[in-house]
């Protein structure tokens, strides 16, 4: 297993696998060309031989100096449970942290329970919403109509 930078052409691989890797949530349009194209300095893939079993798309913000974001990460269901998100995680950091950032961000939906205990793990606190699910505070309608999302932060 190698962890290397993003490349354009991890998309269509990445593609083909990403909604059963959400459990048949279609999330593959959030994963627009855009993102392999401009975000590949701190954008990670993590192959097993040729193929790719884990990623994390993230950049440091353009418009709120110091600030990184995460906006997705995903490790293949057969891969899980071994360290490797949590490895992403801290490439990314290390990364943000040499571009000068000291604050990371990501949100993720509040019925998302691996998400959540994974990133609480990896040091990520929910910003207060205006609504809770298990005890964790999150933002109604915070990405449109019924997409609610919880907001974590982390100091870097
Ligand atoms: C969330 C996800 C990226 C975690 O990746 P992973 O490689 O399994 O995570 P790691 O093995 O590095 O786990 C790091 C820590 O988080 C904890 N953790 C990870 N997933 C967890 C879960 N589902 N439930 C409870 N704890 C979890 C681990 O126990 C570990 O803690 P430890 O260091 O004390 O052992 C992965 O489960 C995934 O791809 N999920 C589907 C996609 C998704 O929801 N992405 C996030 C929203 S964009």
């Amino acid at each position: 297993m190698h962890l290397r930078q993003l490349r354009a052409g991890d998309r269509a691989p990445i593609l083909a696998v990403v909604n059963d890797w959400w459990g048949g949530r279609q999330v593959a349009s959030m994963l627009q060309r855009l993102f392999f194209d401009h975000f590949q300095d701190t954008s990670y893939v993590v192959e097993d031989g040729e193929t790719i079993i884990a990623f994390l798309i993230g950049f440091v913000s353009q418009s709120r100096p110091g600030e990184a974001y995460i906006h997705f990460v995903g490790v293949h269901p057969e891969h899980r449970a071994r360290g490797i998100g949590a490895d992403l995680y801290r490439t990314f950091f290390d990364a943000a942290r040499a571009r000068g950032c000291h604050t990371a961000r990501c949100i993720t939906s509040p019925v998302n329970t691996g998400s959540i205990a994974f990133h609480t793990n990896m040091g990520f606190v929910a910003e207060p919403g205006d609504a809770e699910s298990n005890g964790t505070p999150f933002a109604s309608d915070y990405d449109g109509p019924g997409e609610h999302r919880v907001r974590f932060v982390k100091q870097l």
